[in-house]
């Protein structure tokens, strides 16, 4: 996974609103970066098919001062929740890293209709930012679970206290992982969190989640100079309190 993805870990930040960015436009041309880019990272499932298509945030229920969103198409199979979250992350991060602010919206909806075969699954509005000390200054900036509540076992320098730091949707932080040689990776229900979210809704937002914290988790592992060998696992737990969703042998 490309490595410029772990300079944005500590800059990223969600822009409920993009109040104060400036007012320059994303270029025909930075556009189509975006989908030569969505094109390029690598899928959990590579089998499922995924889509984006970019319009003006008008062409939405959104209203956040973003310029455009980017809608997120998936085909809907096993694993496509956490297949988009993994790589809105990417995209996600490499936005950051051109200078876009973000923010994955999981309360907007498109106008259109899906194109043929594909469901809508989920938005990252985006606009540009004026100056890179809007972003985030390092991890003073972040309301985060300690470490020792989401990571079980010894803990690696360098990626446990990193992949605390991936976003989740209310902020639940819905991951645990457990250290025993192997990592496996699991998803926690009953986050209690949601609000006016229902607990559909939130076990939908958790499983795009999940696939955020393993991009993270992968991010983080690479740039350690870890080897690893992922398994997935399919997610079919509701909210019981632990559902193993994949497990990472170090070679
Ligand atoms: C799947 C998902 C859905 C989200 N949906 C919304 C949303 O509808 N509205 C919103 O303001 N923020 C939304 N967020 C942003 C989270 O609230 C935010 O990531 C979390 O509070 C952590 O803050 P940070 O991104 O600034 O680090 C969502 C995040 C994720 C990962």
């Amino acid at each position: 996974m490309n490595g410029e993805l772990y300079g944005q870990i500590l800059r990223r930040r969600s822009f409920h609103y993009f109040k104060d960015v400036g007012d320059e436009s994303l270029t025909a041309a930075e556009l189509s970066d975006i989908e030569k880019a969505w094109q390029g990272f690598e899928p959990l499932y590579p089998e499922i098919k995924t889509e984006i298509r970019i319009v003006r945030e008008s062409e939405t229920n959104c209203r956040l001062g973003a310029e455009y969103c980017v809608l997120i198409y998936s085909e809907a199979k096993d694993g496509c929740l956490p297949n988009v979250g993994y790589l809105g992350e990417q995209l996600d991060l490499w936005l950051v890293s051109k200078g876009v602010g973000t923010l994955w919206c999981g309360i907007g909806k498109p106008k259109a209709a899906a194109p043929e075969g594909f469901e809508y699954v989920i938005m990252i509005a985006v606009r540009k930012v004026d100056d890179p000390a809007k972003f985030r200054g390092g991890a003073a900036d972040f309301r985060r679970k300690a470490a020792d509540e989401i990571w079980e076992g010894e803990q690696l320098a360098g990626v446990t206290d990193l992949v605390r730091f991936a976003p989740s949707a209310c902020n639940s932080q819905p991951w645990l992982v457990k250290n025993d040689g192997g990592i496996s990776v699991f998803r926690r229900g009953k986050t209690g969190l949601g609000g006016i979210v229902s607990a559909f809704g939130m076990l939908r937002f958790n499983r795009i989640d999940m696939g955020i914290f393993l991009c993270f988790l992968e991010v983080c592992l690479e740039r350690e100079g870890f080897a690893f060998e992922r398994s997935l696992c399919a997610d079919v737990g509701g909210d019981s309190e632990r559902t193993l969703n994949a497990v990472y042998k170090i070679k």
